[in-house]
């Protein structure tokens, strides 16, 4: 991918209200978009997220009823639903070392430093902090799996306009430690989307995009 391809993308891309139910992901597609979401960043590293695909089409119809009955619920080829884990506590903190250990191959002392500073600022902060705190990891993988899809010229909806809490009724969600923060729908958008033609609206470039000298 060059400059002008990437650009292009990040025109092409648009938040997709209308989709063509008949168009699927292919597989091979499928498989990098999922990447995309398992490979993003977060803060230590620690992941405090869940993606669920859902694929059932009753408990999409489920879900359409409780997101302002958005189509893009029922009629986008995947849709995938954010979760963002309410509490960072000790055992998941040592169950992301023994990770690190088990992938990197490093001895679990050496770790000892980097876990006692997640137990301090993650395992010991308030929830509502880290409640706030996780829904913003989730956001990050959000921002991947858009971009990936506008590269690949797969149609994408980052998705709020739903009710949360009936989200998590519906996904049976209640003692799991995970709850719904957003949405993102993909596959190929209806010919007659009218949204695909409207301009972007961004404020001035320069007025957002400040340059510290
Ligand atoms: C976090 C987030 C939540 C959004 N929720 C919805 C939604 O529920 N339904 C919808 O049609 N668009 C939704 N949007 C799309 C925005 O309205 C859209 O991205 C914005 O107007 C800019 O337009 P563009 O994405 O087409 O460039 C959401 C966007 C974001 C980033």
């Amino acid at each position: 991918m060059n400059h002008a391809n990437i650009k292009e993308a990040l025109e092409w891309r648009y938040a997709t209200k209308r989709y063509d139910a008949t168009k699927k992901i292919s597989e091979n597609d499928w498989n990098l978009l999922k990447q995309s979401l398992h490979l993003s960043p977060s803060s230590y590293g620690v992941q405090p997220w869940k993606f669920l695909v859902i694929e059932n089409p009753e408990v999409r119809e489920k879900l359409k009823a409780v997101s302002w009955n958005q189509t893009q619920v029922t009629d986008a080829s995947h849709y995938v639903v954010f979760l963002y884990k309410q509490e960072v506590d000790p055992q998941f903190i040592q169950k992301f070392v023994d990770r690190i250990v088990e992938v990197r191959g490093v001895p679990a002392e050496s770790l000892d430093g980097y876990k006692g500073m997640m137990i301090e600022n993650l395992a010991k902060a308030p929830d509502e902090k880290i409640r706030v705190w996780s829904q913003r990891q989730a956001y990050i993988a959000m921002g991947f799996l858009l971009q990936t899809a506008a590269l690949l010229k797969i149609d994408a909806t980052p998705m709020e306009g739903l009710d949360a809490t009936a989200y998590d009724k519906i996904l049976g969600l209640e003692g799991s430690g995970y709850k719904t923060v957003a949405t993102v729908a993909l596959g190929y958008r209806h010919p007659e989307d009218s949204f695909q033609n409207l301009k972007k609206v961004r404020f001035a470039e320069d007025t957002i995009i400040q340059y510290v000298k």
